[in-house]
């Protein structure tokens, strides 16, 4: 966001994060705090934050560090003074009153309160300043999260709230959901309530942590962290804080009991085991084991491995029917969801009118905040309203759904932020799908496990596209583009002595990515983006990638070097400079994973024409522009100036002599060394790549590598 600068007041957790998340997009940030101490203690927290705060570690060093005493001249340059200081109501208007004095007229200002009511922070301030102001509930950390809650309050001018909606989603890379100025918001005022009904659940039923985990992760279409993984992350500490000020300003709600710190957490506090950020909480870890409390003892155990055989067995149904039988189930995992579950549903089903503007806001609060499958109302549909007894469902029907007067009004629609299941299904093939992006671009998604391209999925693809020539968006449908060319096919049928057979895939993969190559495609790549799946799609004329795609071809690590044209085509990417080769060859040989897409561009896994979409819901929308413009430019391979070879020999021996790479490595060196400097033609190139591919495969450290990954998920180094 070049030109735009931004003031973020409190370089705490959220501040921090808040401003390492508009650097990367580009944004001027001034961070300010009380000293100067405090302010780089407060980014060299976000500099060393894991996951990465930032997309390039030196982003860090553009963002103008200050402190709150001195900020005059750093508001008045701002377009934005976001203030996330300690929660407290009267520093927060000190700052308010303070700053107000240096603040730009066209400026917009507002506070990240968590639970603080955004009418009073306004209190006392000028008319220009109170049409201005509103709350960014940003959710921790910025960068990961998308959801942002604005909150207006009944001063703020609505237009602002349309421009601001409009700046955030367009240039910060959110989902915003307007919520009202009630306590807590959506996302806290609800979903600390249920966080805290599971720790009094567990303890009233005498089940174990284990157990409530094993219920409330997957099998509710919930992240792993589930119920008491998630309160060591959050911190029970904050917790606690939310849940209190909740407690003192909802004196009228009468489930608001609920919110009384359980037994067990009240326990872990007094001893300041508040969670993660203490090394312990509901679990410790030790070395590679996790302990977790007894809620009965209060004492640490070995972690039990708990397995609902009754909830398998329903595993496989969709998310609401899964629920609505296991409701049924006479063993713990069915009387904990109904002790449960259902309190929850019908407490969001008595909140709704009060803290949202509609079900669709709240349940996408849940979505986009807490990463649930479904929101409490489409889980309430899911079920049937009937068997909770919730009186006001169903919620939805189609593209409709129900106003908070039982009338039945259209969702909202967004065009700009459609993902690949909104568009049309064309038709579904055994390893891919394919769907219409209008303008007569094609949407073709694998649907394979990790999207990985295994040789049957490479030849069905292949006769598709033979037959199908309009623009094309190579995607795919899970949590990652692909995780890449199918290792398990390699070992078996290595161990076999399939040669051929696997000399034959390879060709096949080569051609699908000269297919791709030479038509208007482009590549929508996502998550793991690695090996033959990357082949494919750096194949294709223009990538779009998400920025938090994790980009590599990492063969090396498998003991091996990219087979289905990959090797080759870095070799043309990086041919115009000798030095350019070779530090595409140092990337090759390590196998280095990219941390963002900024990243992948610098690895030279992303060419400089290749698009970073930073926003997690525009991929496909831009993807598809991008198909439409799309130009296959021919191969064009030229000779490399200068002494490449001997270049490459000394870089690949400087990192053996540091030991960053092994004799085995060395021998891979050598096979990129041959495709980057020896040949003479493209299709010369994939030969060889192809040849040295297999000579590799016929290695005992190569197939000790692919083995291990495939044991392990983990890289051997041998
Ligand atoms: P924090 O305690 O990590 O950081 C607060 C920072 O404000 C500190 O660096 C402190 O030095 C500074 N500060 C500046 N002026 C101050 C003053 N006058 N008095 C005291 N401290 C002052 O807090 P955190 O967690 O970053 O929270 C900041 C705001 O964001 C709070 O309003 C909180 O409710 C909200 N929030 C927190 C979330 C979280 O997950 N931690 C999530 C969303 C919102």
């Amino acid at each position: 966001m070049e030109g735009k600068t931004v003031c973020v007041i409190g370089a705490g957790t959220m501040g921090s994060g808040i401003a390492a998340h508009l650097a990367n997009l580009g944004f001027r940030v001034h961070l300010l705090d009380l000293t100067e101490e405090s302010v780089r203690a407060g980014l060299d927290r976000a500099a060393r934050a894991k996951p990465p705060h930032f997309f390039l570690p030196e982003t860090a060093k553009r963002i103008e560090l200050g402190t709150i005493a001195e900020m005059g001249e750093r508001v008045r340059e701002s377009d934005w003074v976001c203030e996330a200081i300690v929660e407290k109501l009267d520093e927060k208007r000190r700052l308010f009153a303070a700053l107000e004095e240096h603040l730009r007229a066209d400026a917009m200002v507002s506070t990240n309160t968590s639970g603080l009511q955004i009418s009073l922070l306004a209190e006392g301030r000028s008319e220009s300043f109170r049409r201005r102001f509103l709350g960014t509930h940003f959710f921790n950390p910025p960068r990961y999260l998308k959801l942002l809650e604005l909150i207006p309050t009944p001063e703020t001018d609505p237009d602002v709230v349309a421009q601001v909606t409009e700046f955030l989603e367009d240039d910060v890379a959110r989902r915003v959901v307007v919520a009202k100025d009630t306590p807590g918001f959506i996302a806290n005022r609800f979903g600390m309530w249920a966080m805290i009904h599971a720790i009094h659940t567990a303890e009233k039923l005498g089940m174990s942590i284990e157990q409530v985990d094993a219920i409330t992760g997957s099998f509710l279409g919930r992240p792993r962290s589930a119920s008491f993984r998630l309160n060591d992350i959050v911190g029970l500490d904050i917790m606690q804080d939310i849940a209190q000020n909740l407690f003192e300003r909802c004196p009228d709600d009468p489930e608001r009991a609920v919110l009384k710190t359980p037994h067990s957490m009240a326990v872990l506090l007094d001893r300041g085991w508040i969670g993660d950020k203490a090394g312990q909480g509901y679990y410790r870890r030790e070395g590679k084991d996790f302990l977790a409390l007894d809620l009965k003892t209060l004492a640490y155990r070995d972690k039990q491995d708990v397995k609902f055989e009754s909830l398998d067995a329903l595993a496989k149904l969709p998310l609401g029917e899964r629920v609505r039988a296991a409701l049924d189930l006479r063993d713990e995992a069915g009387e904990f969801l109904r002790e449960h579950l259902v309190p929850v549903l019908r407490y969001a089903d008595t909140l709704k009118a009060e803290i949202s503007h509609s079900v669709q806001d709240f349940d996408r609060v849940m979505r986009w905040g807490f990463a649930w499958e479904m929101g409490p109302f489409e889980m309430i549909d899911g079920i049937g309203p009937e068997k909770l007894g919730i009186g006001d469902g169903p919620f939805f029907r189609g593209p409709e759904m129900k106003d908070f007067s039982g009338v039945w009004v259209s969702k909202r629609l967004e065009p700009k932020f459609r993902r690949l299941d909104n568009y049309p299904l064309v038709a579904r093939h055994e390893h891919f799908e394919t769907r219409d992006l209008g303008d007569g671009v094609i949407a073709l998604a694998t649907t394979t496990k990790m999207g990985v391209y295994s040789p049957p999925a490479v030849r069905e693809i292949s006769t598709y596209l033979l037959e199908e020539q309009r623009p094309l968006v190579l995607t795919s449908i899970g949590k990652h583009f692909s995780a890449g060319f199918d290792l398990k096919f390699l070992l078996e049928t290595s161990q076999a002595e399939g040669w051929d057979e696997i000399l034959a895939s390879l060709k096949e993969l080569q051609d699908l990515g000269e297919l791709l190559s030479r038509r208007k495609a482009c590549a929508a790549v996502f998550g793991y983006t690695l090996g033959g799946g990357y082949e494919m799609a750096m194949a294709c004329p223009v990538v779009a990638a998400h920025v938090d795609a994790m980009i590599a071809l990492p063969e090396s690590r498998v003991g091996l070097i990219p087979g289905g044209g990959g090797t080759a085509r870095m070799r043309v990417r990086h041919q115009t400079h000798a030095k350019s080769l070779v530090h595409a060859a140092r990337t090759l040989i390590l196998g280095t994973m990219s941390t963002s897409a900024d990243d992948a561009r610098r690895l030279g896994w992303l060419r400089s024409s290749d698009v970073t979409v930073y926003h997690p819901d525009k991929l496909m929308t831009r993807a598809r522009e991008l198909a439409l413009t799309a130009e296959p430019s021919p191969m064009e391979w030229r000779a490399i100036e200068g002494p490449v070879s001997g270049m490459l020999d000394q870089e690949f021996a400087d990192l053996r002599s540091r030991d960053e790479i092994t004799d085995h490595d060395l021998r891979i060196g050598h096979m990129i060394k041959m495709v980057f400097a020896k040949d003479t033609q493209w299709t010369l190139a994939l030969e060889h790549e192809r040849q040295e591919f297999i000579d590799l495969l016929k290695e005992g450290l190569t197939i000790a590598r692919i083995q291990h990954m495939l044991d392990t998920g983990k890289p051997l180094r041998n």
